[in-house]
């Protein structure tokens, strides 16, 4: 079973060095695939309210706690505050929501999911849409605001730790120079294809760890085929590593410094996607993966919401 190590936060806890992506992940699905990954050795659970599946994340936990194969303490949970929940007023009872889904009394670390805010209009209205299109409503709650209400979920025992996802440099700056409590992480699409090179450098300059989505691409003949993934120089790296190509993904993300949280249902590949620990990347093949970014983004959502947003994060350079 292989053992993943841990980074310190700059909050001085530890946050295993490797994760369970869930994006996707149905119900059906997913309690199978968490308890299976706590079995081969995962000890990091990414989920979000959005994913509509924390209730099915929490349910696989708790039955291996009660099992006696892991205790609280050995799992690190992430969950996230969605859009439509940034007026800080709805803050602590959007958390206290996750908590009740996920049947636990915190969570390690809770994320502001997207510096932009979505219109209110129920709990169950996760994309409000302009009437007849798919162009998300938006509203302008400052996410400096939604920050200091995060805040008060540290101070009041709900979550260990705080963190952003989706923010620019420029944004995490205007926390950190706004904050009593600092994110310990930002969580942004990062792999092969979006190395994000530039915000990793910027965010180790301030104690902050990138954790990578999407690091494998999110790779599915069916839909998106990331030409990095099954193509060379990446398949000829990973036949010389004896390495599988995923392998070779996630090694890359991990070497850059940060957190990758591949998200599999799939046994075999849940036990291929943790084996990275046991082999290196030379700084030669690292310069040639380096060479196949693209800046692509994944995403669909990210083509709903009105780029003209004062607070949409993609428009700047990093
Ligand atoms: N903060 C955010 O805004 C945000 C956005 C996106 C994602 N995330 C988080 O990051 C996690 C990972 O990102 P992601 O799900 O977008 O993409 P990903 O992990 O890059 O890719 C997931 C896809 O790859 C497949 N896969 C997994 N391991 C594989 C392997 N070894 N070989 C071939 N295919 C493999 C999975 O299929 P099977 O499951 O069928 O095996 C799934 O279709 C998410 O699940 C979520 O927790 C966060």
């Amino acid at each position: 079973m292989a053992k993943v190590p841990k980074v310190k936060l700059n909050n001085g806890l530890e946050m295993p060095a490797f994760g369970l992506g869930t994006f996707m992940s149905k119900p059906n699905e997913v309690a199978e695939a968490v308890k299976y990954a706590i079995d081969r050795g995962y000890r990091h659970f990414d989920t979000a309210f959005a994913y509509e599946n924390e209730s099915e994340v929490g349910r696989a936990i708790r039955e291996k706690i009660s099992e006696g194969v892991v205790k609280r303490e050995d799992i690190f949970v992430t969950t996230k505050l969605w859009c439509i929940h940034h007026e800080p007023s709805r803050v602590e009872a959007a958390c206290r929501k996750s908590l009740e889904n996920l049947g636990l009394d915190y969570v390690d670390l809770y994320l502001i999911h997207f510096p932009v805010g979505f219109v209110y209009i129920d709990e169950k209205t996760l994309i409000p849409c302009k009437e007849g299109t798919s162009s998300i409503l938006t509203n302008d709650v400052d996410y400096l605001d939604t920050w200091k209400a995060m805040e008060s979920l540290v101070k009041a025992g709900l979550v260990r730790s705080i963190g952003l996802s989706n923010f620019n440099a420029a944004q995490t700056e205007r926390v950190l120079k706004n904050c009593e409590i600092k994110p310990v992480t930002n969580q942004v699409q990062c792999s092969i294809e979006q190395n994000q090179k530039k915000l990793i450098e910027f965010s180790r300059k301030r104690d902050i760890i990138i954790t990578a989505y999407s690091p494998l691409g999110r790779p599915n003949p069916s839909e998106r085929k990331p030409s990095f993934f099954y193509e060379n120089p990446t398949k000829a790296i990973a036949e010389k590593h004896k390495k599988t190509p995923a392998q070779i993904a996630l090694r890359y993300v991990l070497q850059l410094g940060t957190v990758p949280i591949p998200k599999s249902v799939t046994k075999a590949r849940i036990d291929e996607n943790i084996e990275i620990f046991d082999f290196e990347l030379s700084s030669d093949e690292m310069k040639l993966l380096d060479a196949l970014h693209t800046g692509e983004r994944v995403g669909a959502i990210l083509k709903m919401i009105d780029n003209d947003h004062p607070y949409y994060p993609f428009k700047a350079e990093f």
